[in-house]
């Protein structure tokens, strides 16, 4: 078989995503994104989300066609995210697959937003080395993953115990009066501070945390002492130094992400590290990843910043990969599920 062309539908979140693939090529990169409806709540909205999938779903899907610049009926296969995710935005884009699939007598692959976020890399650098370890960072999640097997093994070693690290950027820009989502602001402001200016908490990273939670992550207790300096700073009259608050708190999510994926890669002797979800646009996490993965000669693989962020051709990389392992396709009756484990 020639390398398969399959296309991704992503509407887990805010973003209704489409993409086409042919093997490891990405043809099309579609995308609607409901970000400043929910802009003026700090976060998403499910029924403004699941409403905006809704109007978006069939003019992105043509979009992607065209862009690509194939029919339906070229597409070999129809993957799309069926969890985890906001229940009623997976609902759309999973009964938007299954419309299609039917329509066009396609076989359908319900994949897991996870490692799909994992797959998009590919596009980038081709075929994973297996195993790697994988971080992956988003706004719903903070979790470290061996990835053994792309199509069918991915075992979570740790994850957050409260907020995802995007979670924690989004709430602590909303803290510094930055718009959401809070990532790309605090990005930029930290190019200007000095990251070593207050010394934030590192969460779970004591040697008695480390005994329970090794590879796992805590957000909420550094989001809670940048608020607590912040008032204390205004308490006195003093102006808060916005650049320098940006750059040590991305300091304090970005040292202890990339310590723990460090550490995964070394104690499980594994080479290589992926990096995926919203917040490996980070450019600070980007370059300490590199510059602790090279010390210890860890390859560190990290797809381009738009792809990091929910997309549509992360999902048509996994199942081009599921297509081109010899994977069966789901049933058309697969449901969506909110809280689909690994
Ligand atoms: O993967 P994603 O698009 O959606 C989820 O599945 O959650 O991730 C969105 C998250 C948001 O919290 C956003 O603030 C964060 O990714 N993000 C960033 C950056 N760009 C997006 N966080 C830090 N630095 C960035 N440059
Ligand atoms: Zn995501």
């Amino acid at each position: 078989m020639t390398e398969p062309l399959v296309l991704g539908i992503e509407t887990s979140c805010d973003e209704t995503g489409v993409g086409v693939v042919r093997g490891h090529t990405l043809l099309a990169d579609a995308l609607a994104s409901s970000v400043d409806e929910h802009a003026r709540f700090g976060g998403v909205v499910p029924e403004v989300a699941s409403r905006a999938h809704l109007e978006a779903i069939v003019p992105t899907m043509e979009r992607a066609l065209k862009e690509a610049g194939v029919t339906l009926g070229d597409i070999d296969a129809i993957a799309v995210t069926a969890g985890p995710g906001l229940a009623g935005a997976l609902l759309v884009g999973v009964a938007a697959a299954k419309g299609y699939a039917l329509a066009a007598e396609k076989p359908i692959y319900g994949v897991n937003h996870l490692a799909a976020h994992v797959a998009v890399d590919t596009l980038e650098h081709g075929p994973l080395p297996e195993p790697a370890i994988a971080l992956l960072v988003s706004g719903g999640h903070s979790s470290l993953l061996e990835v053994d097997d792309l199509a069918t093994g991915v075992t979570p070693l740790g994850a957050t115990i409260d907020d995802a690290a995007g979670e924690a950027f989004d709430k602590v820009a909303r803290l510094l009066g930055m718009p959401f989502p809070g990532g790309p602001p605090i990005d930029r402001a930290a190019r200007e501070g000095d990251p070593a200016a207050i010394p934030f908490p590192r969460g779970l990273t004591a040697p008695k945390d480390l005994a329970a939670h090794r590879f796992d992550f805590s957000f909420s207790g550094l989001k809670t002492a940048v608020a607590r300096w912040v008032e204390a700073r205004e308490r006195l009259g003093e102006p808060v130094p916005v650049a320098d608050v940006a750059a040590s708190f991305q300091e304090a999510v970005c040292d202890v992400l990339v310590s723990k994926a460090v550490d995964a890669c070394r104690e499980r002797g594994i080479g290589t590290l992926v990096i995926g979800g919203g917040v490996a646009a980070n450019s600070r996490l980007r370059a300490l990843a590199e510059e602790r993965g090279a010390r210890h000669g860890i390859a560190v693989r990290a797809p381009r910043p738009r792809l990091c962020t929910d997309n549509g051709a992360m999902v048509a990389a996994l199942g081009a990969h599921l297509v081109a392992r010899g994977v069966a396709p789901s049933r058309l009756d697969l449901p969506a599920d909110s809280a689909m484990p690994l």
